[in-house]
């Protein structure tokens, strides 16, 4: 079993120091696990009052995912723990829950409302969350279960649009929500993948909400956006109009069906396709010199020969504009097209090829960037990278959840008085083991 809004334990540590702080002042460390089709990355942040502090990171290839869910418990296991060992090894952390990403086409998406009576005249918290329990209390497949539910809009008696109903008057409170379900037994192989690496997960996250998390910003989902994460064996589409999530979904296809198409196109070893790929490729062809060459290694014994790099780029070009393509007609179907005012972000690993963003700009119609993770600090240049935007955004999202928690433990009397937040608490401050990445920075400077 997993924990909903689970905490990270500090370690028991003989160096620990009693320090008196505020309770604002607390930090706490919150970890995001990727658990890509290409890798695991495991991303430590520690989040105060002043927001989130990137400490470590581990990424280690994984070859235990088929389009992104777990097909190889073993390989994905090892492929956790390096990658739980790395991170904290360089954040001087002991890393024991972690909110884990999870993808593939299994995943759907679909919309429900939910109305409750006010209690007292005031909208509360408790009302807002009576009232999510009621959206979510729809018939779901046997085999599936809710991931996340993701209200659109507040409405409080005959005013709709309302974000943040909280303290609002009225007698009724209804909503609009998006729920996002995924096959149960996907969901409990994330799961039991941590469990066996000892870990705790906290909650199991769509990869792309996470990543939307990381490289959105509000006006953009305010205007109206779509983000496109394409990694190794998925592209995951979610897009926002007025704040709020109008529609996610999977595309099974990703960077490795470009590499698998180099390795076919040019008969070379999958090793050297996603080098080529990598170092040289392309995915607007034009751009493209007529007289530049690439060497392409032979396979089964072939001699390596000399290749116009437009080959290369004449072959990862019509897998690009196919994918690029189920992105607009899944835009269209929903009919939200127009609405997307803010355009289009591209983040994952499968985006860094060289023009991108002219080629999905052409064939989405609207405007597009790059989105590489962005709000935290700390050691940022080893997570600034569209492949970190998902690992980075399960740090964020998990920040939110312990800051949603807190608020509750705040407000709710049932659960603790308002007066709690300015009570000074007694915490107990590890004095963080200092890393090999720490140590290498001390010398370094
Ligand atoms: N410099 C680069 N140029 C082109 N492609 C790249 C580059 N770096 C990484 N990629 C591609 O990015 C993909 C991996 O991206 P990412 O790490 O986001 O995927 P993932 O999270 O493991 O997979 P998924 O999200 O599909 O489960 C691989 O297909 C890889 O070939
Ligand atoms: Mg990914």
């Amino acid at each position: 079993m997993y924990r909903l809004g689970g905490f990270w334990q500090r370690p028991a540590d003989p160096t620990e120091r009693k320090h008196v702080k505020n309770r604002q002042d607390h930090s706490e460390i919150v970890v995001g696990l990727d658990i890509g089709t290409t890798k695991v990355s495991a991303v430590v942040g520690e989040v105060d009052g002043d927001g989130i502090t990137i400490l470590g990171v581990g990424n280690v290839p994984c070859r235990g995912l088929r389009k992104g869910v777990v097909s190889n418990i073993d390989w994905t296991v090892r492929a956790i723990s390096e990658a739980i060992e790395a991170a904290q090894t360089m954040a001087g952390v002991e890393i024991r829950t972690v909110y884990a990403s999870i993808g593939g086409s299994h995943v759907r998406c679909q919309s429900s409302d939910g109305v409750a009576a006010v209690s007292g005249g005031e909208v509360g918290r408790v009302d807002v969350e009576r009232v999510l329990e009621g959206a979510r209390a729809i018939p779901v497949d046997a085999d599936r279960q809710i991931l996340h539910v993701l209200p659109r809009e507040f409405m409080v008696d005959n005013q709709d649009g309302i974000r943040d109903p909280v303290g609002m008057s009225g007698v009724r409170l209804g909503v609009k929500v998006n729920l996002v379900t995924a096959a149960t037994g996907c969901v409990q192989n994330v799961v039991r993948c941590a469990e066996r690496c000892n870990l705790v997960v906290a909650d199991v996250v769509l990869g792309s909400l996470a990543s939307a998390e990381a490289v959105l910003s509000e006006d953009e989902k305010e205007i109206g956006v779509a983000i496109v994460d394409m990694g190794g064996g998925t592209t995951d589409l979610l897009a926002y109009i007025d704040g709020g999530i109008v529609h996610a979904s999977v595309i099974p296809a990703g960077g490795m069906n470009v590499t698998a198409d180099i390795a076919a196109g040019l008969r070379t070893p999958m090793g050297e396709a996603e080098r080529l790929k990598r170092n040289h490729g392309c995915a607007l062809g034009r751009v493209v010199a007529d007289d530049e060459e690439i060497e392409v290694p032979g396979v089964g014994g072939h001699m390596p020969r000399r290749v116009p790099r437009r080959v290369l780029s004449d072959i990862i070009e019509p897998r690009v504009e196919e994918i690029f393509a189920v992105v607009r007609k899944r835009i269209e179907d929903t009919g939200l097209l127009e609405q997307l005012s803010a355009g289009v972000v591209l983040t994952g690993g499968g985006v860094l090829l060289e023009g991108m963003t002219d080629f999905a700009e052409e064939i989405l119609g609207m405007p597009v960037r790059l989105g590489t993770p962005v709000g935290v600090r700390g050691i940022t240049q080893l997570v600034t990278t569209p492949q970190f935007s998902t690992g980075v955004g399960l740090v964020q999202f998990g920040a939110k959840a312990l800051a949603h928690a807190r608020d509750r433990e705040l407000v709710e009397p049932s659960r603790g008085s308002r007066h709690r937040i300015e009570e000074e608490i007694e915490v107990e401050i590890p004095v963080r083991r200092p890393g090999r990445f720490w140590n290498w920075l001390r010398a370094a400077f």
